[in-house]
Parts: structure tokens; sequence; C-alpha cells
């Protein structure tokens, strides 16, 4: 009964699928639960690059079945452009399976995302402008539609009427923007019916048979920890649960099934939109690590904000996901500074804090206490073995798991699959 999830353990962008990919060629099933195409996971494979956004970084391995699961939200103009995409660079997408009770983000949800976010004026959270926090909205208000709904027309128009009522007296009156015809969204999405039919399925009868069976299902998480709509910087957040426990309402896996909770760990921070981030820099070392890092977002291109790494952060992952493993990523993105600084703790109003504040204010205030660790300045891109890194290197990667609170699995030192030291074996 092999069930790993796999999630962001800071604010997304960590390499989840990067890790996904790794992992792709021994698992049987990768599933995405939540989100849509707001992620942007890239994976290298040789000298092959691949952005995904809404299909599982699984897709790439020929073995595995990529399963997008009922708590996804699915654009599907986005969908087949991705996958007629990747049938163009040679890959095979015919596996691929939808749950039917995945919603859909319609044209209108992508508007309301947009109209919404310029309402919001310097208040804005910079979402990605994808649809998304309107179509888990629609979701929550009962009147989403989902992947199952394109198959009956009758339904559909209604529910569609039933979306668009509200709506269009806000976009008309509020926003001064033209109302939305009901005819020409359900003739849209009538015309996804056919191309969608092949994927469709009771994605959660086949993934639990499958875990009857011993299959290896593998949960790859999009967005982050620290963006998860409960447990994050709320409301800089996205709509959804990428926390692990979001796998199993995304998914309809019961808790008893997983095995292992992997928090995918970069050896700095990063964040895109706004919101809070103690440890963000505005110096030219956070310009270098944007630098080196190539820290610009798969999605939207804008740059990523840039800090050292949180240990209070990694800590509060480790515990509300309850990781039972880290794969630490771009540790060779910090090759080269003489010296590197940690946070291990904020001060917030003259106070020290070990632990994330849950006052928002708090939040708001907190001040990051460093504690520096030696550099290093040797190439590590081509260490095989944790013993294969400078002494320096192997002090910080052992420090960052003492102050996380799991054991480091796995360390990345290069965007490319084989550019990975693996510590413990993750099946
Ligand atoms: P995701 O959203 O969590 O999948 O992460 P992104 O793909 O948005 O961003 C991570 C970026 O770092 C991608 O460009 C990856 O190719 C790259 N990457 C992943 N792991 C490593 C690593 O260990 N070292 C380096 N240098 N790059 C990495
Ligand atoms: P991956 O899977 C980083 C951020 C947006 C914004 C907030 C809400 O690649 O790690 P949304 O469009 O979801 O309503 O935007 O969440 N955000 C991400 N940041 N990585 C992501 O995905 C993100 N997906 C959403 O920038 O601040
Ligand atoms: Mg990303």
């Amino acid at each position: 009964m092999p069930a790993l999830v796999l999630l962001g353990a800071q604010w997304g962008d960590e390499g989840k699928g990067k890790a996904t990919d790794l992992l792709g060629g021994s698992v049987d099933y990768v599933v995405r639960y939540q989100g849509g195409n707001n992620a942007g996971h890239t994976v290298v494979v040789g000298d092959q690059k691949y952005a995904l956004h809404l299909l599982p970084s699984g897709i790439l391995s020929p073995g595995c079945t990529p399963v997008i699961g009922n708590g996804v939200v699915v654009d599907p103009s986005v969908l087949f452009s991705e996958l007629n995409g990747l049938n163009e660079r040679g890959v095979d997408t015919s596996k691929l399976l939808i749950s039917g009770n995945a919603h859909i983000i319609t044209p209108y949800n992508v508007t309301v995302d947009k109209v919404t976010e310029r309402f919001l004026g310097k208040r804005k959270i910079g979402t990605t402008g994808r649809g998304i926090g309107p179509t888990y909205a629609d979701k929550i208000n009962r009147v989403g539609i989902r992947v199952q709904d394109l198959y009956d027309e009758s339904i559909l128009t209604q529910k569609v009427e039933a979306a668009l009522d509200v709506k269009n007296q806000m976009l008309t009156k509020l926003y001064n923007r033209r109302a939305i015809a009901v005819e020409q969204v359900v003739e849209e999405l009538l015309g996804y019916a056919d191309k969608l039919a092949p994927y469709v399925a009771d994605t959660v009868l086949v993934l639990n048979q499958a875990l009857d069976e011993d299959k290896v299902v593998l949960f790859e998480g999009g967005q982050g920890t620290l963006l998860d709509i409960d447990h994050g910087t709320y409301p800089f957040v996205t709509s959804s649960n990428p926390t692990a426990g979001g796998a199993c309402t995304g998914a309809g896996v019961g808790p008893t099934k997983i095995s292992r909770v992997i928090g995918i760990l970069k050896a700095y921070t990063t964040r895109v939109g706004a919101g809070p981030f103690p440890t963000e820099l505005f110096d030219e070392d956070g310009e270098a690590l944007r630098r080196i890092g190539g820290e610009r977002g798969v999605t939207t291109g804008r740059d990523r904000r840039c800090g050292w790494f949180d240990a209070v952060i990694a800590r509060y992952a480790t515990r509300v996901n309850g990781l039972t493993d880290f794969f630490l990523t771009k540790l060779d993105v910090l090759t080269g500074w003489e010296q590197i600084p940690v946070c291990v703790a904020y001060e917030i109003d003259g106070r020290r804090v070990e632990e994330l504040p849950y006052s928002q204010t708090d939040f708001h205030h907190a001040k990051p206490v460093y504690e520096m660790l030696p550099g290093w300045n040797e190439d590590i891109s081509k260490a095989k073995t944790f013993a294969d890194l400078p002494k320096n290197a192997q002090a910080y990667v052992k420090a960052l798991e003492e102050m996380s609170g799991a054991p480091i699995s796995a360390i990345g030192v290069g965007p490319g699959r084989d550019e990975t030291i693996e510590i413990n074996s993750f099946i």
C-alpha cells in the first residue's frame, strides 16, 4: 500500500516537478490533487526541458499513469494545448485519467480573477490570473461546473445560468464590463466534451483499487504549504489545500493509506506574488540568488522574490504535513558565498519567537534572527553521494535537517534528473 505525498514546504517553486519526475520511473500513478494551471513545474530530462502547468509531472515517465484528481480545477483550453505540446515532442499522453468530479475553470472565472485583482488595487494578492480562486469559490458556493456536466447539455445550461446570474450583475454594475452570454459559454464547453471523453474516469475507484493491488501511487502537490488556504499566509495564499490532507480530499484516498509525506524544500526561500516574507532580501545577495537560481516564474514570467533559508517555516511545514522526509533542492545555487545566513527564529516586537506565529499581524512584524553558517566554493553539481560534498556543504545540510525536524533524504545539486544525491530511498 505505498502511497506517497510529495508537496511544497515553502511558498511554491521548490522543485516539485523535478522530484516527481525523478520518482516517476518507480511509481505506477502520479496524481495531482489540487490547484490547476497556476502551477508551473519545470522538468529537465537530458537536454529536453518541459514546463508543465496542469498535467502531473509523471506524464513524462512512460510506465506511469498520470491522474488529475477531483480536487483539481481544469481549464480545458490549457489542458489541450499542454497535451498537444507534449504530443508534438513525442510524449505519449494517452494514459491520462481525469476525474469526472474535477471542476472546470470557465472563461468567466478567468475574467472574474482578473477584474477582482484590478479592483483590489494595491491590496491585490498577485494571483496568476488563471481563474483559480473564482473557480474554487464557485465550487464552495455550489455553482461550479464539473467535468461530468459536459455530458448533459440541459444540466450544463442550467448550471452556467446559475453561475452567471450574480456574476453578470457584478461584471456590468460594479466592474463596468460587458455581460457574458450563457449560450456562448455552453457552446464553448460542449466543444470540449468529445475530446475529453476518453480521459474521464472514476479516479477514486481506480486509485483505491490500485492501492489494494499494492501499486505505488505518488500524489504531486501544486503550490506549497505557506500558500495553503487554511495553513498558509492568508489572505496571500492560493484557494486550495496543497498540504498533505489535501491529497486525501483531492483524490478520494483515506489518510490511513498514506505511508510517506515528502516535503520539497529549497536551500533558500522564494515567493511569487504579494504577502509577508521575513527573510526576503532587497540587496545584491537577493539579486544573486535570483540570477544564479534562475528564479523567474514558469507560469507568469514574474521575477521571484528571494531570501535566505527560513527554518521556522520548514519546522511549520513538518508539523502541518506530518512530513516523514525532506528533499532539499538547489543546494548548488548557494556555492560561492563565504557565509550563509539561516533564519533560526523571529524577533517580533522585541520577543524571540521560535515557531510560526498564528497571528497575521505578528507574522507581518517578524524580523529574522540569523545564524551564520560557513559557505563553500567547490562546484558540487557532479556530487553523487553525501560524502562527495565539501565539508561545509555537508554541515549546512545537517544544520538544516536538525532545525527543520525531518530527515533530508535527497539533495538536488542541479536541475537534471541525475543531478541528485539520494540518501534514503523513497520507495
Ligand atoms: P516547482 O513548481 O516546485 O515544480 O518548481 P519550479 O519548476 O517552478 O522551479 C524550480 C526550478 O529549479 C526549475 O527551473 C527546476 O528545473 C530547477 N531545479 C530543481 N531542482 C534543482 C536543483 O537542485 N538545482 C538547480 N540548480 N535547479 C533545480
Ligand atoms: P507551483 O506549483 C508559486 C501564488 C501566486 C499568488 C497566490 C495566489 O509552481 O509551486 P492563484 O493564481 O493561485 O490564485 O494565486 O499564489 N502561486 C504560486 N506561487 N508557485 C506556484 O505554483 C503558485 N501558484 C500560485 O503567485 O501569490
Ligand atoms: Mg513552479
